[in-house]
């Protein structure tokens, strides 16, 4: 196991497959990534994975851009090595036609991106006017057993805030459906910050039953029989003080904090030995954002 200066045991790698998106959000963090370079091939995948697992990773988490751009997505989930979940974050717009290929190649979850219910938000939010083929996505997800699918929503005041109400009925009485309230981090100036504390505590105040999850000590909250899970990294000390979590870009370089980009140590073409101490390094360099 690989732990950092701080006592974090890493334990999960987020790999972005594809800078490439078919949706241009207004809010898109796009996983950090500014200008990067070539994406990196199926094969040195595997073997990064290998290196991960065999440093005691348990979970890999694919996203993007939007990863299902990338043809190979199918022949990448099927080389997570023995003893690692895979899940996939996708805007989950070009997903029915795959899911079901994605679940036998060994895909265990999905997290879709839907921040509105509503077509013409959907269109001002995502530049795309594809509400109607994400409803899809989430519906071939759940035929296909990538369950639960977490519901991705960032809360944007005066846009979507909203429609929180209609997203808990929306997840009621589903145990294959989680609602996660996801807080805006500022970096396209989207000025649509809102209050998800707030929201949250709200939602603990009506809540019947509360857990507390392992990733980054999120709260899960059940509320007449919806799922709801609050994601509000920024100025969280806990958030990071719980990281457990490393990141790939798509052009080859381990990144120790989603916020940071001096601290990147690149990969690209390093195999055995030299892999392993990139990961090393790339572990060395974590430090929380919020202290
Ligand atoms: N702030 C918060 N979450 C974001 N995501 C993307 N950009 C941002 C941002 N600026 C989240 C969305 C998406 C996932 C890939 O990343 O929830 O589903």
């Amino acid at each position: 196991m690989l732990s950092d200066a701080y006592g974090r045991t890493v334990t999960n790698i987020r790999i972005s497959l594809t800078h490439a998106c078919n949706l241009n959000c207004i809010y898109c963090h796009a996983e950090g990534e500014q200008h990067p370079e070539d994406e990196l091939p199926a094969g040195q995948i595997a073997e990064i994975l290998r290196v991960a697992r065999d440093f005691g990773f348990r979970s890999v988490k694919f996203t993007g851009g939007e990863p299902l751009m990338r043809d190979d997505l199918e022949e990448i989930v099927a080389s997570v090595p023995e003893g690692m979940e895979a899940s996939l974050t996708t805007n989950g717009t070009l997903l029915a036609g795959r899911a079901r290929a994605l679940k036998e190649a060994g895909l265990g979850r999905v997290n879709i991106s839907l921040d509105t219910l509503d077509p013409e938000r959907y269109a001002r939010i995502a530049g795309r006017p594809l509400l109607g083929d994400a409803l899809a996505g989430i519906e071939a997800a759940l035929d296909a057993g990538l369950v639960p699918v977490k519901l991705n929503m960032v809360v944007l005041s005066g846009i979507n805030d909203d429609e929180i109400e209609t997203f808990i009925d929306f997840v009621r009485d589903r145990h294959d459906l989680v609602l996660q309230l996801i807080e805006l981090m500022d970096f396209r100036d989207c000025p649509h910050h809102a209050d998800v504390k707030g929201i949250e505590d709200r939602i603990a105040a009506i809540a019947d039953r509360v857990e507390t999850r392992r990733m980054h000590h999120r709260k899960k909250y059940h509320v007449r029989g919806a799922e709801v899970e609050v994601v509000r990294p920024l100025h969280n000390t806990e958030f990071c003080a719980y990281c457990n979590r490393l990141r790939l870009t798509s052009d080859g370089w381990l990144k120790p904090c989603l916020l940071r980009t001096d601290n990147h140590v690149d990969i690209r073409g390093l195999h055995g030995a030299a892999l392993e101490e990139a990961f090393r390094e790339a572990v060395r360099r974590r430090e929380p954002y919020f202290a």
